[in-house]
């Protein structure tokens, strides 16, 4: 089999704690380990930060334009000649959305340069409810003219409701201790971020072997990606049906940091864990009652969204 030229690596990546960017340079080891490749990294920097860790009302003001996924500006990058063999597009969630730093370079005209023609992977550092975007991920790369040909995500492995309360504690206060000294450490575990390793040994070896077609056959082997059907349909419906509408209710009175929202910002901000804490745990309960009935549809879901191609192409 020929050897294909994929010597130049962009990795573009947004991370406020750097547990995203601790799995960037995990993941890029086995390509700085080679005389072969280039490594270039690119942090987006948004031009007025979000703040980590996070204010109250701040992190439930970023939620309208997170679903929506409305830009903010975005430091130009310096990318040199802009022509890349590899583009690695690491990203984290918010609100079942990129994060707006993230999809803001995906929305930017540096952007249609960089993608077009080029193969994509994607690499996930998130809680657990991430395919609503990457759907959305999935189809403005194929909008730019990319082609996605992997995708990782790393998540925080911990039961749901366990989960939400780790993650809040740390981004509300930055640490990543055991909160009560009784929860389990939060977000994505240490063992987990180093071993993103593992996944740049297995595309740089599929890239060398010009095997890009079976590269997400063997990252789920390795189990790249892990789909839970539960979550998935949840969020599916809560994006579209209350996300959404929630999202258009706030930007009517304006848009990031207008004193207008202020009030529907902080009936939002009450309404969010008790939607969490209380509907989510009713609609499990449906959940598992009518899977034995949806069983077929459910294996479906998970084939899908394990890949890497658009609905369309499916
Ligand atoms: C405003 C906000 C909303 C978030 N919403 C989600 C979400 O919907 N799904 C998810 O899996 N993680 C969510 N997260 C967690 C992030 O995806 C990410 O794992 C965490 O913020 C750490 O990322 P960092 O590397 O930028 O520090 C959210 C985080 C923030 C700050």
């Amino acid at each position: 089999m020929s050897q294909i030229k994929m010597n130049k690596i962009l990795i573009l990546y947004y991370s406020q704690s750097g547990q995203l960017s601790e799995i960037v340079k995990n993941f890029a080891k086995p390509f700085e380990q080679s005389d072969n490749y280039v490594v270039t990294y690119a942090n987006i920097e948004p031009v007025i930060e979000y703040g980590f860790p996070w204010k109250g009302y701040n992190f439930f003001d970023s939620f309208p334009e997170s679903v929506n996924r409305v830009p903010c500006e975005i430091k130009s990058l310096d990318l040199g000649d802009e022509d890349f063999d590899l583009i690695v597009f690491a990203y984290t969630v918010w609100y079942m959305s990129p994060s707006i730093p993230s999809n803001s370079f995906l929305l930017s005209e540096q952007a249609k340069r960089i993608f077009k023609d080029k193969p994509v992977i994607t690499l996930l550092g998130v809680r657990n409810m991430w395919v609503v975007a990457q759907e959305y991920i999935k189809e403005k790369i194929a909008d730019l003219g990319g082609n996605l040909i992997g995708n990782i995500v790393l998540r925080d492995r911990s039961e749901n409701i366990t989960g939400i309360i780790t993650i809040s504690y740390f981004l509300f206060t930055g640490k990543k201790d055991r909160f009560l000294g009784i929860f389990p450490k939060p977000g994505i575990s240490q063992k987990d971020i180093d071993g993103a390793e593992q996944y740049g040994i297995i595309v740089k070896e599929n890239l060398e072997k010009n095997n890009s077609e079976n590269l997400q056959k063997e990252l789920i082997k390795a189990k790249a990606v892990k789909i839970n059907s539960y979550l998935a349909s949840t969020e599916q419906i809560a994006y579209k049906r209350v996300f959404t509408k929630w999202a258009k209710f706030i930007l009517k009175k304006g848009g990031p940091g207008n004193p207008a929202r202020k009030i529907r910002v902080r009936i939002f901000a009450n309404y969010f864990p008790f939607a969490i804490l209380v509907i989510a745990p009713i609609e499990y309960v449906f959940f598992l009652i009518f899977a034995p009935f949806r069983l077929r549809s459910i294996k479906k879901d998970i084939k899908y969204f394990s890949g890497v191609k658009l609905k369309s192409n499916f």
